[in-house]
Formats: structure tokens, C-alpha cells, sequence
């Protein structure tokens, strides 16, 4: 197939790339049970599995599944600014894809949801010409439109990250559901175990403020990764949310405004018939 000239981790790669391969899946949340069956198939049968997951009891699944599995947290350093740390884990797996190996890639959630290094790592496989995709999963948005009972489609749904929210005075409909990923780390641009997001927080809220009021409930989300345990679903008024304890996996919900007022004439002729 595609001629190789690139050094892998292992030395010097193979001539010939017959056998590379990289499939990227995704773990969902609940422990074990959001494996799907591809997914499942694909980790048993890869030369090389690497994950990043969290969760050690996944972690150890995935062992049991296969015992080539080796994590990818170990790119992770205090202080390393995460894009650095992001592409250390694409070079390292491609540099397991250029041995000539079937290389499983798993990321909890869905593995191409706020997740940049499997999408980058398939990107940069497919321009060498080895054969690369990703199978989906359950990320945090599904757990928590089936815990908090929110259809997306009702109102509609906005998904942003929170940093990337306020850095970018994002454009939003208050009259639809907005959901901000990554509320707990706001502002942190590298690993930091002790980070305060407090002061982002707080700058968070004042912007949220200034379109829904203070009062407005928000509610604070972590899906549960066990079937014993519920998951996370606290709801405070925006001004009591830099008082609300929240951690990495947090994500947070926004319900939306009431609807504005339909449009008769458009509704009208939208109904026309000719
Ligand atoms: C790097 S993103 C990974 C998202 C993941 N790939 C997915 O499919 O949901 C990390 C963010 O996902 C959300 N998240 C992670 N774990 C969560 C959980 N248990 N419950 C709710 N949201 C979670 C939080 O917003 C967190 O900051």
C-alpha cells in the first residue's frame, strides 16, 4: 500500500504499510455499559491499543480486553501548556499506526466531542494513506438530555466551550438551550490539578446576567459513570454560580428565555398551498 519513511517509536518503519490501521472509539460514560459492540470488537482485535479514559475501571477493562493497552495521560505535565500535551498523544499515536499495526485508539465520551486528538490523529493518517475512522459514542450532551429530560430539538441547542464562550463574545439565543462545556476548568490553559476557576466563573455568570437576569436557574451537570450512583444535576440562580462547587467534569445548562412571538405573516406563507 503507502510506502513509509517515517521513524516510529520502535525504530525505522516498515517498508510496506499492509497492515496499518487506525480506529478511533469512544467509551461513552457508564462504566463499561456504553461500550458498543464495534467498539468492543475493534479494542480485542488491535495490535496496539492506547487510551484516555479517567475512569481506572475502564481502564482495567480495556487491559482485560487487550493487554497491549498503554494510556496516553502520560503526555499530561503540570504547567504543559495542553495543546502541547494534545500533540505529543496525535504523534504518538501515529507513531504506533507507522509500525505496520491495527491501532485502537480509545477516548471516553464520544472521541470526537470537545476531543482533539483523535480527530487530528485520523486526519494526518489519511494524508499518509493509511486507512482511518472513527466509531461514535455517548458523549456528556447525551447523558445529560436523557437525565435532565431536555430534547434539543424543543427549543434548540447551542454547545460552546466556556472559555471560547466569553474570549469570543459568542453569539447566542437566549431562547434556546445553551450548553457550556468545560465550565470547571474556565480559563486554565494547562494541566493544573489545584486550579481555581472561581474568578472565571464569576466573569461567566456577570455575561450570563446580562441576558437572563440574575435569578435565572442554571443547573450544574456530571453524569454518573456507575448504575448505583445518580448523577450531578444541581441548580442554583446564575448570581449563586461562583459560590457552586465544580470540577473538571462539569458542564453546565442553561435553559432557555421563553420563545419569541411566531411570525404570522412568514407562518402564513410557509402554509400556503398553491
Ligand atoms: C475534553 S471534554 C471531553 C468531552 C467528551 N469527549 C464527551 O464526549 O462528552 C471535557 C468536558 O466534558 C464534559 N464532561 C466530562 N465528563 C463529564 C461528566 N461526567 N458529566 C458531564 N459532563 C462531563 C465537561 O464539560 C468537561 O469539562
Amino acid at each position: 500500500m503507502t510506502e513509509q519513511t517515517h521513524e516510529g517509536v520502535g525504530g525505522p518503519v516498515p517498508e510496506t504499510m499492509d497492515n496499518a490501521q487506525l480506529v478511533v472509539v469512544g467509551t461513552g460514560f457508564r462504566a463499561i455499559g456504553d461500550l458498543t459492540v464495534e467498539a468492543r470488537a475493534c479494542l480485542e482485535q488491535a495490535d496496539k491499543v492506547l487510551c484516555l479514559i479517567g475512569d481506572p475501571l475502564v481502564t482495567r477493562h480495556i487491559g482485560a480486553l487487550n493487554a497491549s493497552v498503554e494510556t496516553l495521560d502520560v503526555h499530561y505535565a503540570v504547567g504543559k501548556p495542553r495543546s502541547a500535551s494534545y500533540e505529543d498523544m496525535v504523534e504518538h499515536i501515529l507513531s504506533e499506526v507507522r509500525r505496520d499495526q491495527f491501532v485502537c485508539v480509545a477516548l471516553y465520551g464520544h472521541p470526537g466531542v470537545f476531543a482533539y486528538p483523535g480527530h487530528e490523529a485520523i486526519r494526518r493518517a489519511r494524508l499518509e494513506g493509511i486507512a482511518a475512522r472513527m466509531l461514535p459514542a455517548c458523549s456528556a450532551e447525551d447523558w445529560l438530555f436523557a437525565d435532565l429530560g431536555l430534547d434539543p430539538g424543543e427549543r434548540g441547542c447551542q454547545s460552546f466551550e466556556a472559555t471560547d464562550f466569553l474570549i469570543r463574545h459568542r453569539v447566542f439565543d437566549p431562547t434556546g438551550l445553551l450548553i457550556l462545556w468545560q465550565v470547571g476548568v474556565i480559563g486554565m490553559m494547562d494541566r493544573d490539578p489545584g486550579y481555581d476557576a472561581r474568578p472565571g466563573v464569576t466573569i461567566l455568570a456577570d455575561a450570563l446576567v446580562a441576558s437572563y437576569g440574575s435569578d435565572h436557574p442554571v443547573t450544574v451537570y456530571e453524569a454518573s459513570p456507575y448504575v448505583t450512583a445518580e448523577p450531578r444535576m444541581t441548580t442554583v440562580p446564575l448570581a449563586k454560580l461562583p459560590d457552586t462547587p465544580l470540577s473538571a467534569a462539569s458542564t453546565l445548562v442553561v435553559p432557555p428565555l421563553p420563545p419569541r412571538p411566531v411570525d404570522r405573516e412568514l407562518l402564513g406563507r410557509l402554509a400556503a398551498r398553491r
